[in-house]
């Protein structure tokens, strides 16, 4: 069985976006996939919650518990290693991980960003989109490098920009396609379809269409 670990900070909408995808389409028996824990860096994110009543691990590592982040990436990263996870899923983990951290698990981290990448990288994507006038916004699932929301694209869903929206109906509709697209690059990159190659997202032409969307307003 490959086993899939979450991480989060909140309320963990795509984590459960992800594992009603796993139920729905029966993952562990289909493709031998399961999510065995869900990791939250807040004791009190939602999220937690949520993993519980799945009758998944849930685990808080407080990274305010810690003096350094090196000492609480080591933590975190040996309750992850005890799992031993072929994948690890950040979905709306909101602490920057270091080099160090991350070439533990070089192509083994995967983050959805909500935003076109390379544009709009960081924090408070939905208002800088509408404050630069784009048409399109949308997100991005890529491996996660030590270039912070800077590592190889995965699977991108672009969403209309309205003359209407502000940031929070634009968010709206930007993360109902994050629950789709992250299922979707997940699977992939479970099953193999998808693979971290010298830095790069390998696939072929037809993984490629089903890891975008073009969603409508
Ligand atoms: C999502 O918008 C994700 O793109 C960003 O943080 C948010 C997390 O939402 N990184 P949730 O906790 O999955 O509901």
């Amino acid at each position: 069985m490959k086993k899939i670990v979450v991480l989060i900070s909140g309320r963990g909408s795509n984590f459960v976006a992800i594992e009603e995808t796993a139920l729905r389409e029966a993952w562990s028996r289909t493709i031998g996939a399961q999510i065995v824990a869900v990791i939250s860096n807040r004791p009190e994110a939602k999220g937690l919650l949520l993993a519980k009543e799945y009758g998944i691990d849930a685990v808080a590592v407080d990274h305010k518990a810690f003096d350094s982040r090196e000492a609480f990436e080591e933590k975190l990263a040996q309750v992850i290693e005890s799992y031993e996870p072929d994948l690890i899923v950040l979905a709306g983990f909101m602490r920057i991980l270091t080099e160090g951290f991350v070439s533990r698990f070089t192509g083994k981290i995967l983050n959805i960003h909500p935003a076109i990448l390379p544009s709009f990288k960081g924090l408070d994507t939905h208002q800088r989109a509408i404050d630069a006038g784009v048409r399109v916004h949308g997100t991005t699932v890529h491996y996660v490098t030590a270039d912070l929301d800077g590592g190889p694209i995965i699977a991108q869903a672009v969403v209309p920009v309205l003359p209407s929206d502000d940031a929070h109906t634009l968010a709206d509709r930007v993360l109902g396609y994050e629950h789709q697209i992250y299922a979707r690059a997940v699977k992939a990159c479970v099953t193999g379809a998808v693979s971290y190659e010298n830095g790069r997202a390998v696939m072929d032409n037809e993984t490629a269409r089903y890891l975008t969307l073009l969603g409508k307003a």
